[in-house]
């Protein structure tokens, strides 16, 4: 039985065509600032969201955590949504490495916050009280399944912290999401922030790398810490090739991947499955019963799928997972819920 692997949309391989614009990439010291893919590659990043400069990071967890610590002084709070990346999976980075600790805010189920909530979090000036330092929104929203934060809503957090001299960073890691399924541009997305964070190694099909992008000066603060993070890459043209391939050939189908997950979705909930609201990106979470038979079955069956917690689970759709896969899983649970298992 093939393996359907819905763990993660980190979990594709490069294509033929990927990996041919990787071999052929021409390549230089980027240490030195000399190899120039990185160069050209940080140029169409820049482009693409609006923005004066970017810089090609190892992680999704780099760049934010070299953007959170250009952003911020220790001692300071980062207001974000509950579950965000930066506060559930990044190993306590932020306290860690910047100092800073990280206050949620906001509607648990949805990740979703609003003006009011940052103006709600800002506390007195008074030494008592940890000052606000950073608004961090996370879109597409990974643990509440890949759900968007409309544009509207951006807007009013970014009013609220402006008024409060606050600055914004953005979690982009699947911004692209947020782009295709709702047709508003990368630029208009990432318009409010002062920095931006976006995956090539997400849905996009890279096999390493994620972007900063930001004012030039801004930028010029987010190298130094990716420096003192130990980020600094030489002749990471390779990836750097794999980044321009995605960014050119696999943002658009990613639309496909949203009607993947639509199926899925569907399909589950046909079953007797609970999902936790319709798609809105690459992501299905539904509720099973009896979780530990439901994990030994699957696998049994070369079907992964990752548990989120005790009773939910979350299906991600990706470049490497066809309709005709989405099918396949849906009768591989076919015969669990035959079985009694749900
Ligand atoms: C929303 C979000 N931000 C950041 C990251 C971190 O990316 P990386 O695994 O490349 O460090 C992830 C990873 O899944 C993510 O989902």
């Amino acid at each position: 039985m093939a393996v359907v692997d819905l763990r993660s949309d980190t979990v594709t391989r490069p294509s033929a065509a990927m990996r041919a614009a990787m071999a052929e990439a021409e390549v230089g010291d980027d240490v030195y600032g000399e190899d120039p893919t990185v160069n050209r590659l940080q140029e169409t990043a820049a482009a693409l969201l609006g923005k004066e400069a970017a810089l090609l990071v190892p992680s999704g967890t780099m760049g934010n955590q070299a953007s959170i610590r250009s952003l911020t002084r220790p001692g300071e709070v980062v207001v974000t949504a509950v579950d965000a990346h930066i506060l559930m999976y990044e190993s306590g980075a932020a306290s860690a490495l910047s100092g800073v600790q990280i206050q949620t805010v906001g509607d648990g189920s949805s990740g979703s916050f609003t003006g009011t909530d940052v103006r709600g979090a800002v506390r007195p000036s008074e030494s008592h009280f940890a000052p606000v330092g950073l608004v961090s929104v996370e879109n597409t929203h990974n643990r509440s399944g890949g759900r968007i934060l409309p544009l509207e809503c951006v807007k009013d957090i970014a009013e609220a912290a402006r008024e409060h001299d606050l600055p914004l960073h953005l979690d982009g890691a699947r911004l692209f999401h947020a782009v295709v399924a709702t047709g508003i541009d990368a630029a208009a997305w990432a318009e409010p922030f002062d920095t931006v964070t976006f995956c090539l190694s997400k849905g996009l099909g890279a096999p390493v790398g994620s972007i900063v992008c930001g004012s030039a000066a801004m930028i010029r603060r987010v190298h130094r810490a990716r420096k003192m993070l130990g980020g600094g890459m030489r002749q990471a043209g390779i990836l750097a090739a794999a980044g321009l391939y995605a960014l050119e050939h696999n943002i658009d189908r990613l639309t496909d991947d949203h009607a993947n997950a639509r199926r899925l979705a569907e399909g589950l909930e046909e079953l007797g499955f609970s999902v936790a609201g319709a798609p809105e990106s690459n992501m299905v979470m539904f509720e099973v019963r009896n979780s530990a038979t439901f994990v030994r079955e699957t696998l049994a069956r070369n079907l992964f799928i990752n548990s989120v917690y005790e009773g939910r689970f979350r299906a991600v759709t990706h470049l490497d997972v066809s309709e005709d896969d989405i099918d396949d899983a849906l009768d591989r649970i076919r015969e669990l819920v035959a079985e009694g298992v749900q």
